[in-house]
């Protein structure tokens, strides 16, 4: 049942809203253009962002950033706590990675996107005290059944046996970092197969989650901001997700502490990272990957792909745009 105040506005964020959304993913992502491949990724991350913040003042809502680009000081824009939309809509929190993949982006490499994830007011953890998170995500298969807790070759037998298949099919994403090393060996140890991201692991997340993907499980320690993103696209996708916040040693584990967060190997789960089903979450390529092609710039047009997911409905849309380059570059 649809919810309205009094002004007939929605109180939760709503299918307008996403398909509002992603206006603003596809500007980050046309703005990005000029500096793919080119190596400069604070350039890609400034025009998405200036692009993304343009756009949501034009969006019937009400947003505070909870997940953004840093603190006041040292982000003018997007920055945590800032307020977002043009404040007529429902009230919501907001999580943006203008480019997720910097890295990849400036050097043309698979798998950047640029994402907005919104919930409904005071739903999503503010991690942002805490740089990195490990993570386990699965596709629906995997709910009830693999724990974050257990070894992670433990973790593939019961997810194998869950989706009816040999061991030896399953493939599990991971970012390519040496503090992956151990688990990297154990994966392999287990007998299932590994692909191995230079970046990016809200695609990896969603990829291992999706119907028919050619990953069945993702996992190590990303970003935490990346992994309250991802668990707002999990929602939608009926998915596995939980969390264990990583802190980089005291002066970290204290100010997590501070901000009331579980620093001590604690599990958030699902709804600890994002509570209910009312997410929404656009993501728009930046470059090419297996869930939608990069922005792509051919003479009077540009051409992007983009994904909506919708917790409430369960729905996963995607979006093919054709702009004119006259207006945009
Ligand atoms: P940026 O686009 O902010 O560089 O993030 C890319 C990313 O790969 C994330 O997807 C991931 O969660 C995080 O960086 C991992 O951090 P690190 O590169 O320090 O291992």
């Amino acid at each position: 049942m649809v919810s309205l105040t009094s002004d007939m506005s929605p109180l939760h964020p709503d299918r307008n809203l996403a398909l509002e959304l992603v206006r603003a993913t596809e500007a980050a992502s046309i703005r990005a253009v000029p500096f793919i491949g080119r190596g400069a990724k604070e350039a890609a991350d400034g025009a998405a962002v200036d692009a993304m913040r343009a756009f949501f003042s034009t969006v019937n809502f009400d947003g505070t950033i909870v997940i953004g680009e840093g603190e006041k000081d040292n982000a003018p824009m997007l920055y945590n706590g800032e307020r977002v939309g043009n404040g007529k809509g429902p009230r919501c929190d907001v999580a943006v990675d203008p480019i997720d993949g910097t890295s990849l982006t400036a050097a043309g490499r698979q798998n950047a996107l640029s994402v907005i994830a919104v919930s409904d007011h005071g739903s999503m953890l503010d991690a942002s005290s805490v740089f990195y998170m490990d993570k386990l995500v699965t596709g629906p298969a995997g709910v009830g059944v693999v724990d974050i807790r257990l070894p992670i070759g433990e973790n593939i037998r019961l997810l194998a046996k869950a989706l009816g298949k040999p061991v030896d099919e399953i493939v599990v994403s991971v970012l390519n970092r040496p503090r992956h090393e151990q688990l990297i060996a154990d994966i392999r140890e287990a007998g299932a197969g590994t692909r191995l991201m230079s970046d990016g692991d809200v695609a990896g997340g969603i990829n291992a989650a999706r119907h028919n993907a050619r990953t069945d499980m993702c996992v190590g320690i990303g970003g935490s901001p990346e992994g309250i993103v991802t668990a707002c696209a999990i929602k939608a996708l009926g998915g596995h997700i939980q969390g264990v916040l990583a802190p980089r040693g005291d002066a970290e584990k204290q100010k997590g502490l501070d901000a009331g967060l579980k620093v001590d190997g604690e599990v958030y789960e699902a709804d600890d990272l994002v509570r209910g089903k009312n997410t929404i979450f656009v993501a728009t390529g930046v470059t090419d990957g297996q869930l939608v092609q990069g922005v792509r710039r051919d003479g009077d047009f540009i051409y992007t792909e983009s994904v909506v997911l919708r917790g409430a409905s369960g729905t996963l849309r995607r979006i093919s745009s054709e702009h004119l380059t006259s207006k945009w570059l």
